[in-house]
């Protein structure tokens, strides 16, 4: 088998509604007990017992304590950690300690460490220093993670693993001497061993790039007098999602041969790792690292959080939390507000609703010393317990009914925006002519469907997208043509798929589509682009759009269609476009295409969603619930369980709730009103 083609090694069958693969709901924290003397650490696992843990995740910063000299090797500190908390009930998630590699590989080794963009090579004394794609690393990843696996395949107490930690947080393109050569080789593999046709795939004809041979390419480094190839570079990010796939394959594969009874994860969501690829098909299921807190935003908090666990979910269906948000967190320049009482159990509730089906908290204790001294954990510094201490307990003891009740569901929706797509997402960023990403735009979308009560979430656009009524496809100006047959599907079936400007305006190589605009999507949308252009300054000379009797100023974009079987839904109005072709509705099958020659912006969305909706026939997902309280239905057939999350400064009443069974007190709820204080929640399971 080629090294660029190699078979997943886990539950490769990914879809947005794909419960993980879990047999329990697992609740913990990452645990740290090597900062830690011996009087602290014996007290520990009876509190976290107390707290409802059942697991912890151990040792992902520890190599230097297991192999503290190359070749020399010593668990017995994790093993001691291990059966403690294991005869107790507590289970452990070991990891892949690789993300820290010790001194002696760092200095010993420099062909180990990457390089940055400037050239300059990482020294040791932080974290993330060393090369995924570097021979001598991986070397080295192997023997730690095969020693460690042979040490704890037997151990009764260990449940699974994460690998290494967060690939890429810090640091992702990497130009060092092995990254040369392998990103030709992954050139060679991937163009046949035939320059002319990256030649041509790239473009080279143009300032005269022509190469003659693959071992003449180098990675797109910014050392050059102005801008570089956009197809060369998003090739480039291809590789490094490749080397950091094959880095963690070559782990994986070591830790399902010793124990195949393992669950394997890994924590992201990161920079250049193809999440839908075979980084996750690799896994049982993928972890998402949450940390709401980063939106300083109080406001924006719940849709902003709602729209990431969205975008995870989109990426291969339910997952795990290996580190969520415990109390502000610090680094260096910055420190987040504390979350308020019963703030980080509400942020708990809206992840679990949306798609988390195990839950760990960052991190045990605040560590007193290192970069992240004031990252604040459940525990604080004197190891006192207080406030976070006493919800964790709360949250922890409530996660032993509801998380049970909650595995193999999948999360209701029935409106969603594109969403998860690799080679899409990166190419916007090679030449973003100034306009902002499908991602943003998404999330204004994401956040109006949201905000209206809908059962919003995001689906990529190969996956099932039946189901849903409205979907949402904005800017994706990448776009693979194999994807077409599924929309048309979709909308023949009866659904509202709405496409926005200069979607599909690039091919797979990264280069402008020969064909007229919108490309392989001119015929499902039934117009063509006649003219299009940017809006720098819409406040000096806007153009308006208008929409039955509605106008509103243009902003960002404008397109000119031509309509070849669609009709107009809205006109331009102003100088040369006036009485135009905005946006144009197709009817196809029983559903309807519509494209919208423009950014859906806020503003335009206010007037133009109201209308989508309409058309598509979306319905609140629970009418009676008021503003700002999330409301998310889990299932599976006729098993249905309903999340209301105060997300309100204040206290609210939900007026007639499902009849049921309240999970978290236990009591019979009897469809009536239930009152929500300031973010409080319920979870009633229907019958
Ligand atoms: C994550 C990382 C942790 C810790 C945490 C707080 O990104 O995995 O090791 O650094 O953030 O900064």
């Amino acid at each position: 088998m080629s090294e660029y083609e190699l078979k997943p090694l886990g539950n490769a069958a990914i879809s947005h509604l794909r419960p993980a693969k879990v047999d329990r709901f697992w609740f913990g924290a990452p645990y740290y007990p090597e900062h830690w003397d011996e009087e602290t650490r014996e007290k520990d696992p009876e509190r976290m017992l107390a707290a409802g843990f059942n697991i912890v995740r151990l040792a992902e910063f520890a190599w230097d304590i297991m192999e503290p000299k190359e070749e020399e090797f010593d668990f017995s500190f994790f093993d001691g950690m291990i059966e403690r908390l294991g005869k107790k009930g507590i289970m452990t998630m070991l990891c892949t300690p690789t993300a820290a590699p010790p001194r002696w590989l760092t200095v010993g080794y420099p062909d180990a460490v990457r390089v940055n963009d400037n050239g300059v090579p990482m020294c040791h004394g932080s974290r993330q220093h060393c090369c995924h794609s570097s021979a001598t690393f991986r070397k080295f990843s192997w023997i730690i993670t095969q020693r460690m696996a042979d040490h704890f395949k037997d151990n009764p107490y260990v449940a699974g693993w994460q690998t290494d930690n967060e690939i890429n947080c810090h640091f992702s393109e990497c130009h060092c001497g092995s990254c040369q050569k392998e990103f030709q080789k992954f050139l060679s593999w991937k163009y046949k061993g035939d320059i002319s046709l990256l030649n041509k795939a790239w473009g080279t004809a143009f300032w005269a790039l022509t190469y003659t041979a693959f071992e003449d390419i180098e990675t797109p480094r910014r050392n050059k007098p102005t801008y570089v190839n956009p197809a060369c570079e998003l090739d480039y990010y291809r590789y490094v999602a490749f080397s950091v796939a094959r880095f963690q394959h070559e782990q994986v594969e070591i830790l399902r041969n010793s124990q195949p009874k393992w669950f394997i994860t890994h924590n992201g969501i990161m920079r250049l790792v193809d999440y839908r690829g075979l980084f996750t098909k690799d896994l049982d299921f993928l972890g998402y690292d949450r940390y709401p807190m980063f939106d300083y935003s109080h406001e924006n908090r719940d849709s902003g959080g709602a729209y990431q666990l969205d975008h995870v979910r989109s990426l291969s269906g339910n997952f795990m939390i290996p580190e969520h948000q415990a109390g502000p967190g610090g680094q260096m320049p910055y420190f987040h507000d504390n979350p308020e009482p019963g703030e980080v159990r509400n942020m708990t509730y809206s992840a679990v609703a949306r798609g988390c089906d195990s839950m760990l908290y960052f991190r045990w204790r605040t560590c007193r010393f290192g970069a992240e001294e004031y990252w604040c954990g459940i525990l604080d510094h004197d190891n006192v317990p207080r406030r976070r201490y006493r919800e964790f307990v709360q949250i922890g003891n409530e996660m032993k009914k509801v998380g049970k009740e909650i595995l193999g569901t999948s999360v209701f929706v029935d409106c969603a925006v594109a969403s998860g797509d690799f080679d899409s997402n990166y190419a916007h960023g090679t030449y973003p002519l100034g306009l902002p990403d499908a991602g943003w735009m998404g999330g204004v979308a994401h956040k109006m469907l949201y905000k209206s009560g809908y059962a919003v979430g995001c689906v990529h656009p190969e996956d099932k997208l039946s189901g849903l009524k409205l979907y949402i496809i904005p800017n994706w100006e990448l776009f693979d043509p194999e994807w077409v047959p599924n929309l048309e599907k979709f909308v023949k079936d009866g659904g509202t798929l709405v496409i926005s400007a200069r979607t599909a305006t690039k091919d797979m190589n990264n280069n402008v589509v020969p064909e007229t605009l919108p490309g392989c999507l001119r015929e499902l949308a039934g117009i063509s682009v006649e003219e299009y252009g940017k809006l720098n300054m819409p406040e000096q000379r806007p153009f308006s759009l208008k929409f039955k009797d509605r106008k509103i100023g243009s902003e960002i974009w404008y397109e000119i269609l031509n309509l070849e079987d669609a009709s107009a839904m809205a006109k331009w109005s102003g100088r040369h476009l006036d009485g135009k072709p905005a946006v144009s509705i197709r009817r196809l099958g029983k559903g309807n295409v519509i494209y919208a020659g423009l950014y859906l912006s806020e503003k335009i969305l206010k007037v133009l969603m109201p209308e989508f909706a309409k058309i598509a026939d979306l319905k609140p997902v629970w009418p009676s619930a008021p503003k700002g309280v999330e409301t998310v239905l889990r299932y599976n057939g006729r098993k249905k369980i309903w999340f209301f999350v105060n997300h309100n400064d204040g206290r609210v009443s939900v007026k007639k709730t499902p009849s049921g069974l309240n999970l978290i007190s236990g009591a019979k709820n009897s469809g009536k009103t239930i009152v929500l204080d300031r973010y409080d929640v319920a979870v009633i399971r229907e019958v």
